[in-house]
């Protein structure tokens, strides 16, 4: 159905209503620039053929997208959309079929209006076929003229509209088709006599009117959908409208969320079906979660594996780590970059685990310190331990094989190994490898002083 069909996004704009130093296709919504979504609807529907129209911030936009289907034509003076169309054409010289235009501000497009939009310019045979909308509120759009028999004549922009013109709210969603014959022979005619100098590209809807080779338009009943992101409310805005299709789309899958409201789930993220998101968790970049899974309370993860039937308790922050199934984590913990976590394992409240594996099993729950360490099955690792990773110089590993126990608050000089079964006394600083099945000690000896208190005056309450 897309065959013949080639396609130019407009993304040169400055984006000067967003008041930032990054191009605004690069703005995120759901955790991918705006661009992505375009560029992935396009590469959906099967269009091959694309050419994105960058302007003076091409190079922040050129590595972002390096891996998209997409050729990049600079435009080198933002003289309007008209002119960045003509820009792209240079990317499709001798093309013949139809020139599907769409604009890189508008990430809330779906594959399904395109094709319905693609079905409905091949019906209709116009030279030019674009989407409108009605909006309660069209301020800033550029507006649909008709005439008495409510056929298009042309699309005013909003400041060069009269007011009764401005009264019209069928707006201009800026997603044109346009047959590559008419295109090529009318870009040149556009002019730039208008409020503000610039080159429009729907004036080729009025072009395609007078010269009787039609123009008809397709009017599409959700208006979220064909919004235009121009500023940072509108950003906003958009984002809660894709975060509402990302909560839906999970909870028919079988997710269950608490308060779709109260959650922030990017794009691209997936989750198995009977686990349940508490409010206020975070679930970020390419991050996966298993089934049966309770995401608690304020939890944020980010890059991360999470594996069926685990228990992320609320406040935990989790980036680029792995877990198995049935792990528990937190509350309030925090697991760093390079961390695997084996089947069943748990960390608990008060715990920072970096570069590290935990092996099945494995137990810290309260107040530790565990990094770059390498922790077998079964191990114990009391309260408030604390693997000393660093000598202000070099990271050093720490290896605590299987089933060993080690007692609160002591400290591993790392590099240091506890073989398998061995036991380090609490409160012991461990700076020599222990053998297997051994206990290790380096407590002082205990004194009691009797009557130590009385005799120096020191009892309180007195
Ligand atoms: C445009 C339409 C308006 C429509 C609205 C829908 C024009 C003149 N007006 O207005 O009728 O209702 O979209 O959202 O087209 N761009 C370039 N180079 C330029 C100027 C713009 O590539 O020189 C790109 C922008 O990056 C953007 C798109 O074209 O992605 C639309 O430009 P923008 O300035 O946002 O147009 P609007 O004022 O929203
Ligand atoms: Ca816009």
């Amino acid at each position: 159905m897309t065959k013949g069909v080639c396609a130019v996004v407009l993304a040169a704009g400055k984006g000067m209503r967003m008041k930032s130093s990054r191009a605004k296709v690069l703005h995120e919504v759901c955790g991918r620039p705006m661009l992505h979504y375009p560029l992935t609807a396009l590469s959906r529907l099967g269009i091959r053929q694309v050419v994105t129209v960058i302007g003076h911030c091409q190079a922040q936009i050129r590595p972002v997208f390096s891996s998209y289907n997409a050729v990049f034509v600079e435009q080198k003076e933002l003289l309007g959309t008209g002119h960045a169309l003509m820009c792209g054409l240079k990317g499709l010289k001798g093309f013949k079929g139809d020139v599907l235009v769409l604009s890189g501000d508008t990430p809330l497009v779906t594959v399904d209006t395109i094709k319905a939009f693609i079905d409905f310019h091949k019906r209709k045979g116009a030279a030019i076929s674009f989407v409108t909308a009605l909006l309660q509120d069209p301020s800033g759009y550029g507006r649909v003229l008709r005439n008495a028999e409510n056929r298009v004549i042309k699309i005013v922009e909003h400041k060069d509209a009269s007011p009764s013109e401005r009264a019209v709210c069928e707006i201009n969603a800026g997603i044109y088709l346009v047959q590559s014959g008419f295109l090529f022979d009318n870009i040149k005619r556009l002019g730039s006599k208008n409020a503000q100098r610039e080159y429009y590209l729907p004036e080729l809807v009025g072009l395609a009117v007078a010269d009787g080779k039609g123009a008809v338009a397709m009017t599409h009943t959700d208006p979220d959908e064909v919004m235009g992101v121009n500023n940072r409310v509108e950003l906003a805005r958009a984002n809660r409208l894709m975060q509402r299709r990302i909560t839906d789309a999970l909870m028919l899958s079988g997710v269950g969320i608490t308060d779709p409201g109260a959650v922030y789930i990017d794009d691209g993220v997936t989750i198995g079906a009977d686990t349940i998101i508490r409010p206020g968790a975070t679930l970020t970049g390419k991050t996966s979660v298993g089934a049966n899974v309770v995401i608690g309370q304020g939890a944020i993860i980010k890059d991360s594996v999470i594996g069926d039937g685990s228990d992320i308790r609320p406040y935990s922050v989790l980036d680029s780590c792995k877990t198995g199934k049935g792990v528990t984590i937190g509350p309030f913990a925090r697991i760093r970059p390079e961390t695997v976590i084996r089947d069943f394992a748990s960390v608990g409240n008060f715990v920072e685990v970096k570069k590290s594996r935990l092996g099945k099993g494995a137990k810290a729950n309260h107040l530790s310190y565990i990094g770059d360490s390498i922790i077998g099955k079964d191990v114990n690792i009391g309260a408030g331990v604390i693997t000393c990773n660093y000598d202000g110089v070099e990271k050093h590993t720490t290896t605590i094989e299987d089933g060993a126990f080690i007692g609160s608050d002591s400290q591993l000089i790392a590099p240091v190994t506890i073989k398998k079964g061995a036991y380090v006394g609490s409160g012991t600083t461990v700076t020599k490898d222990v053998p297997r099945d051994s206990l290790v000690v380096t407590r002082a000896k205990e004194t009691v002083i009797r009557d130590w208190a009385r005799k120096t005056a020191r009892r309180r309450g007195d």
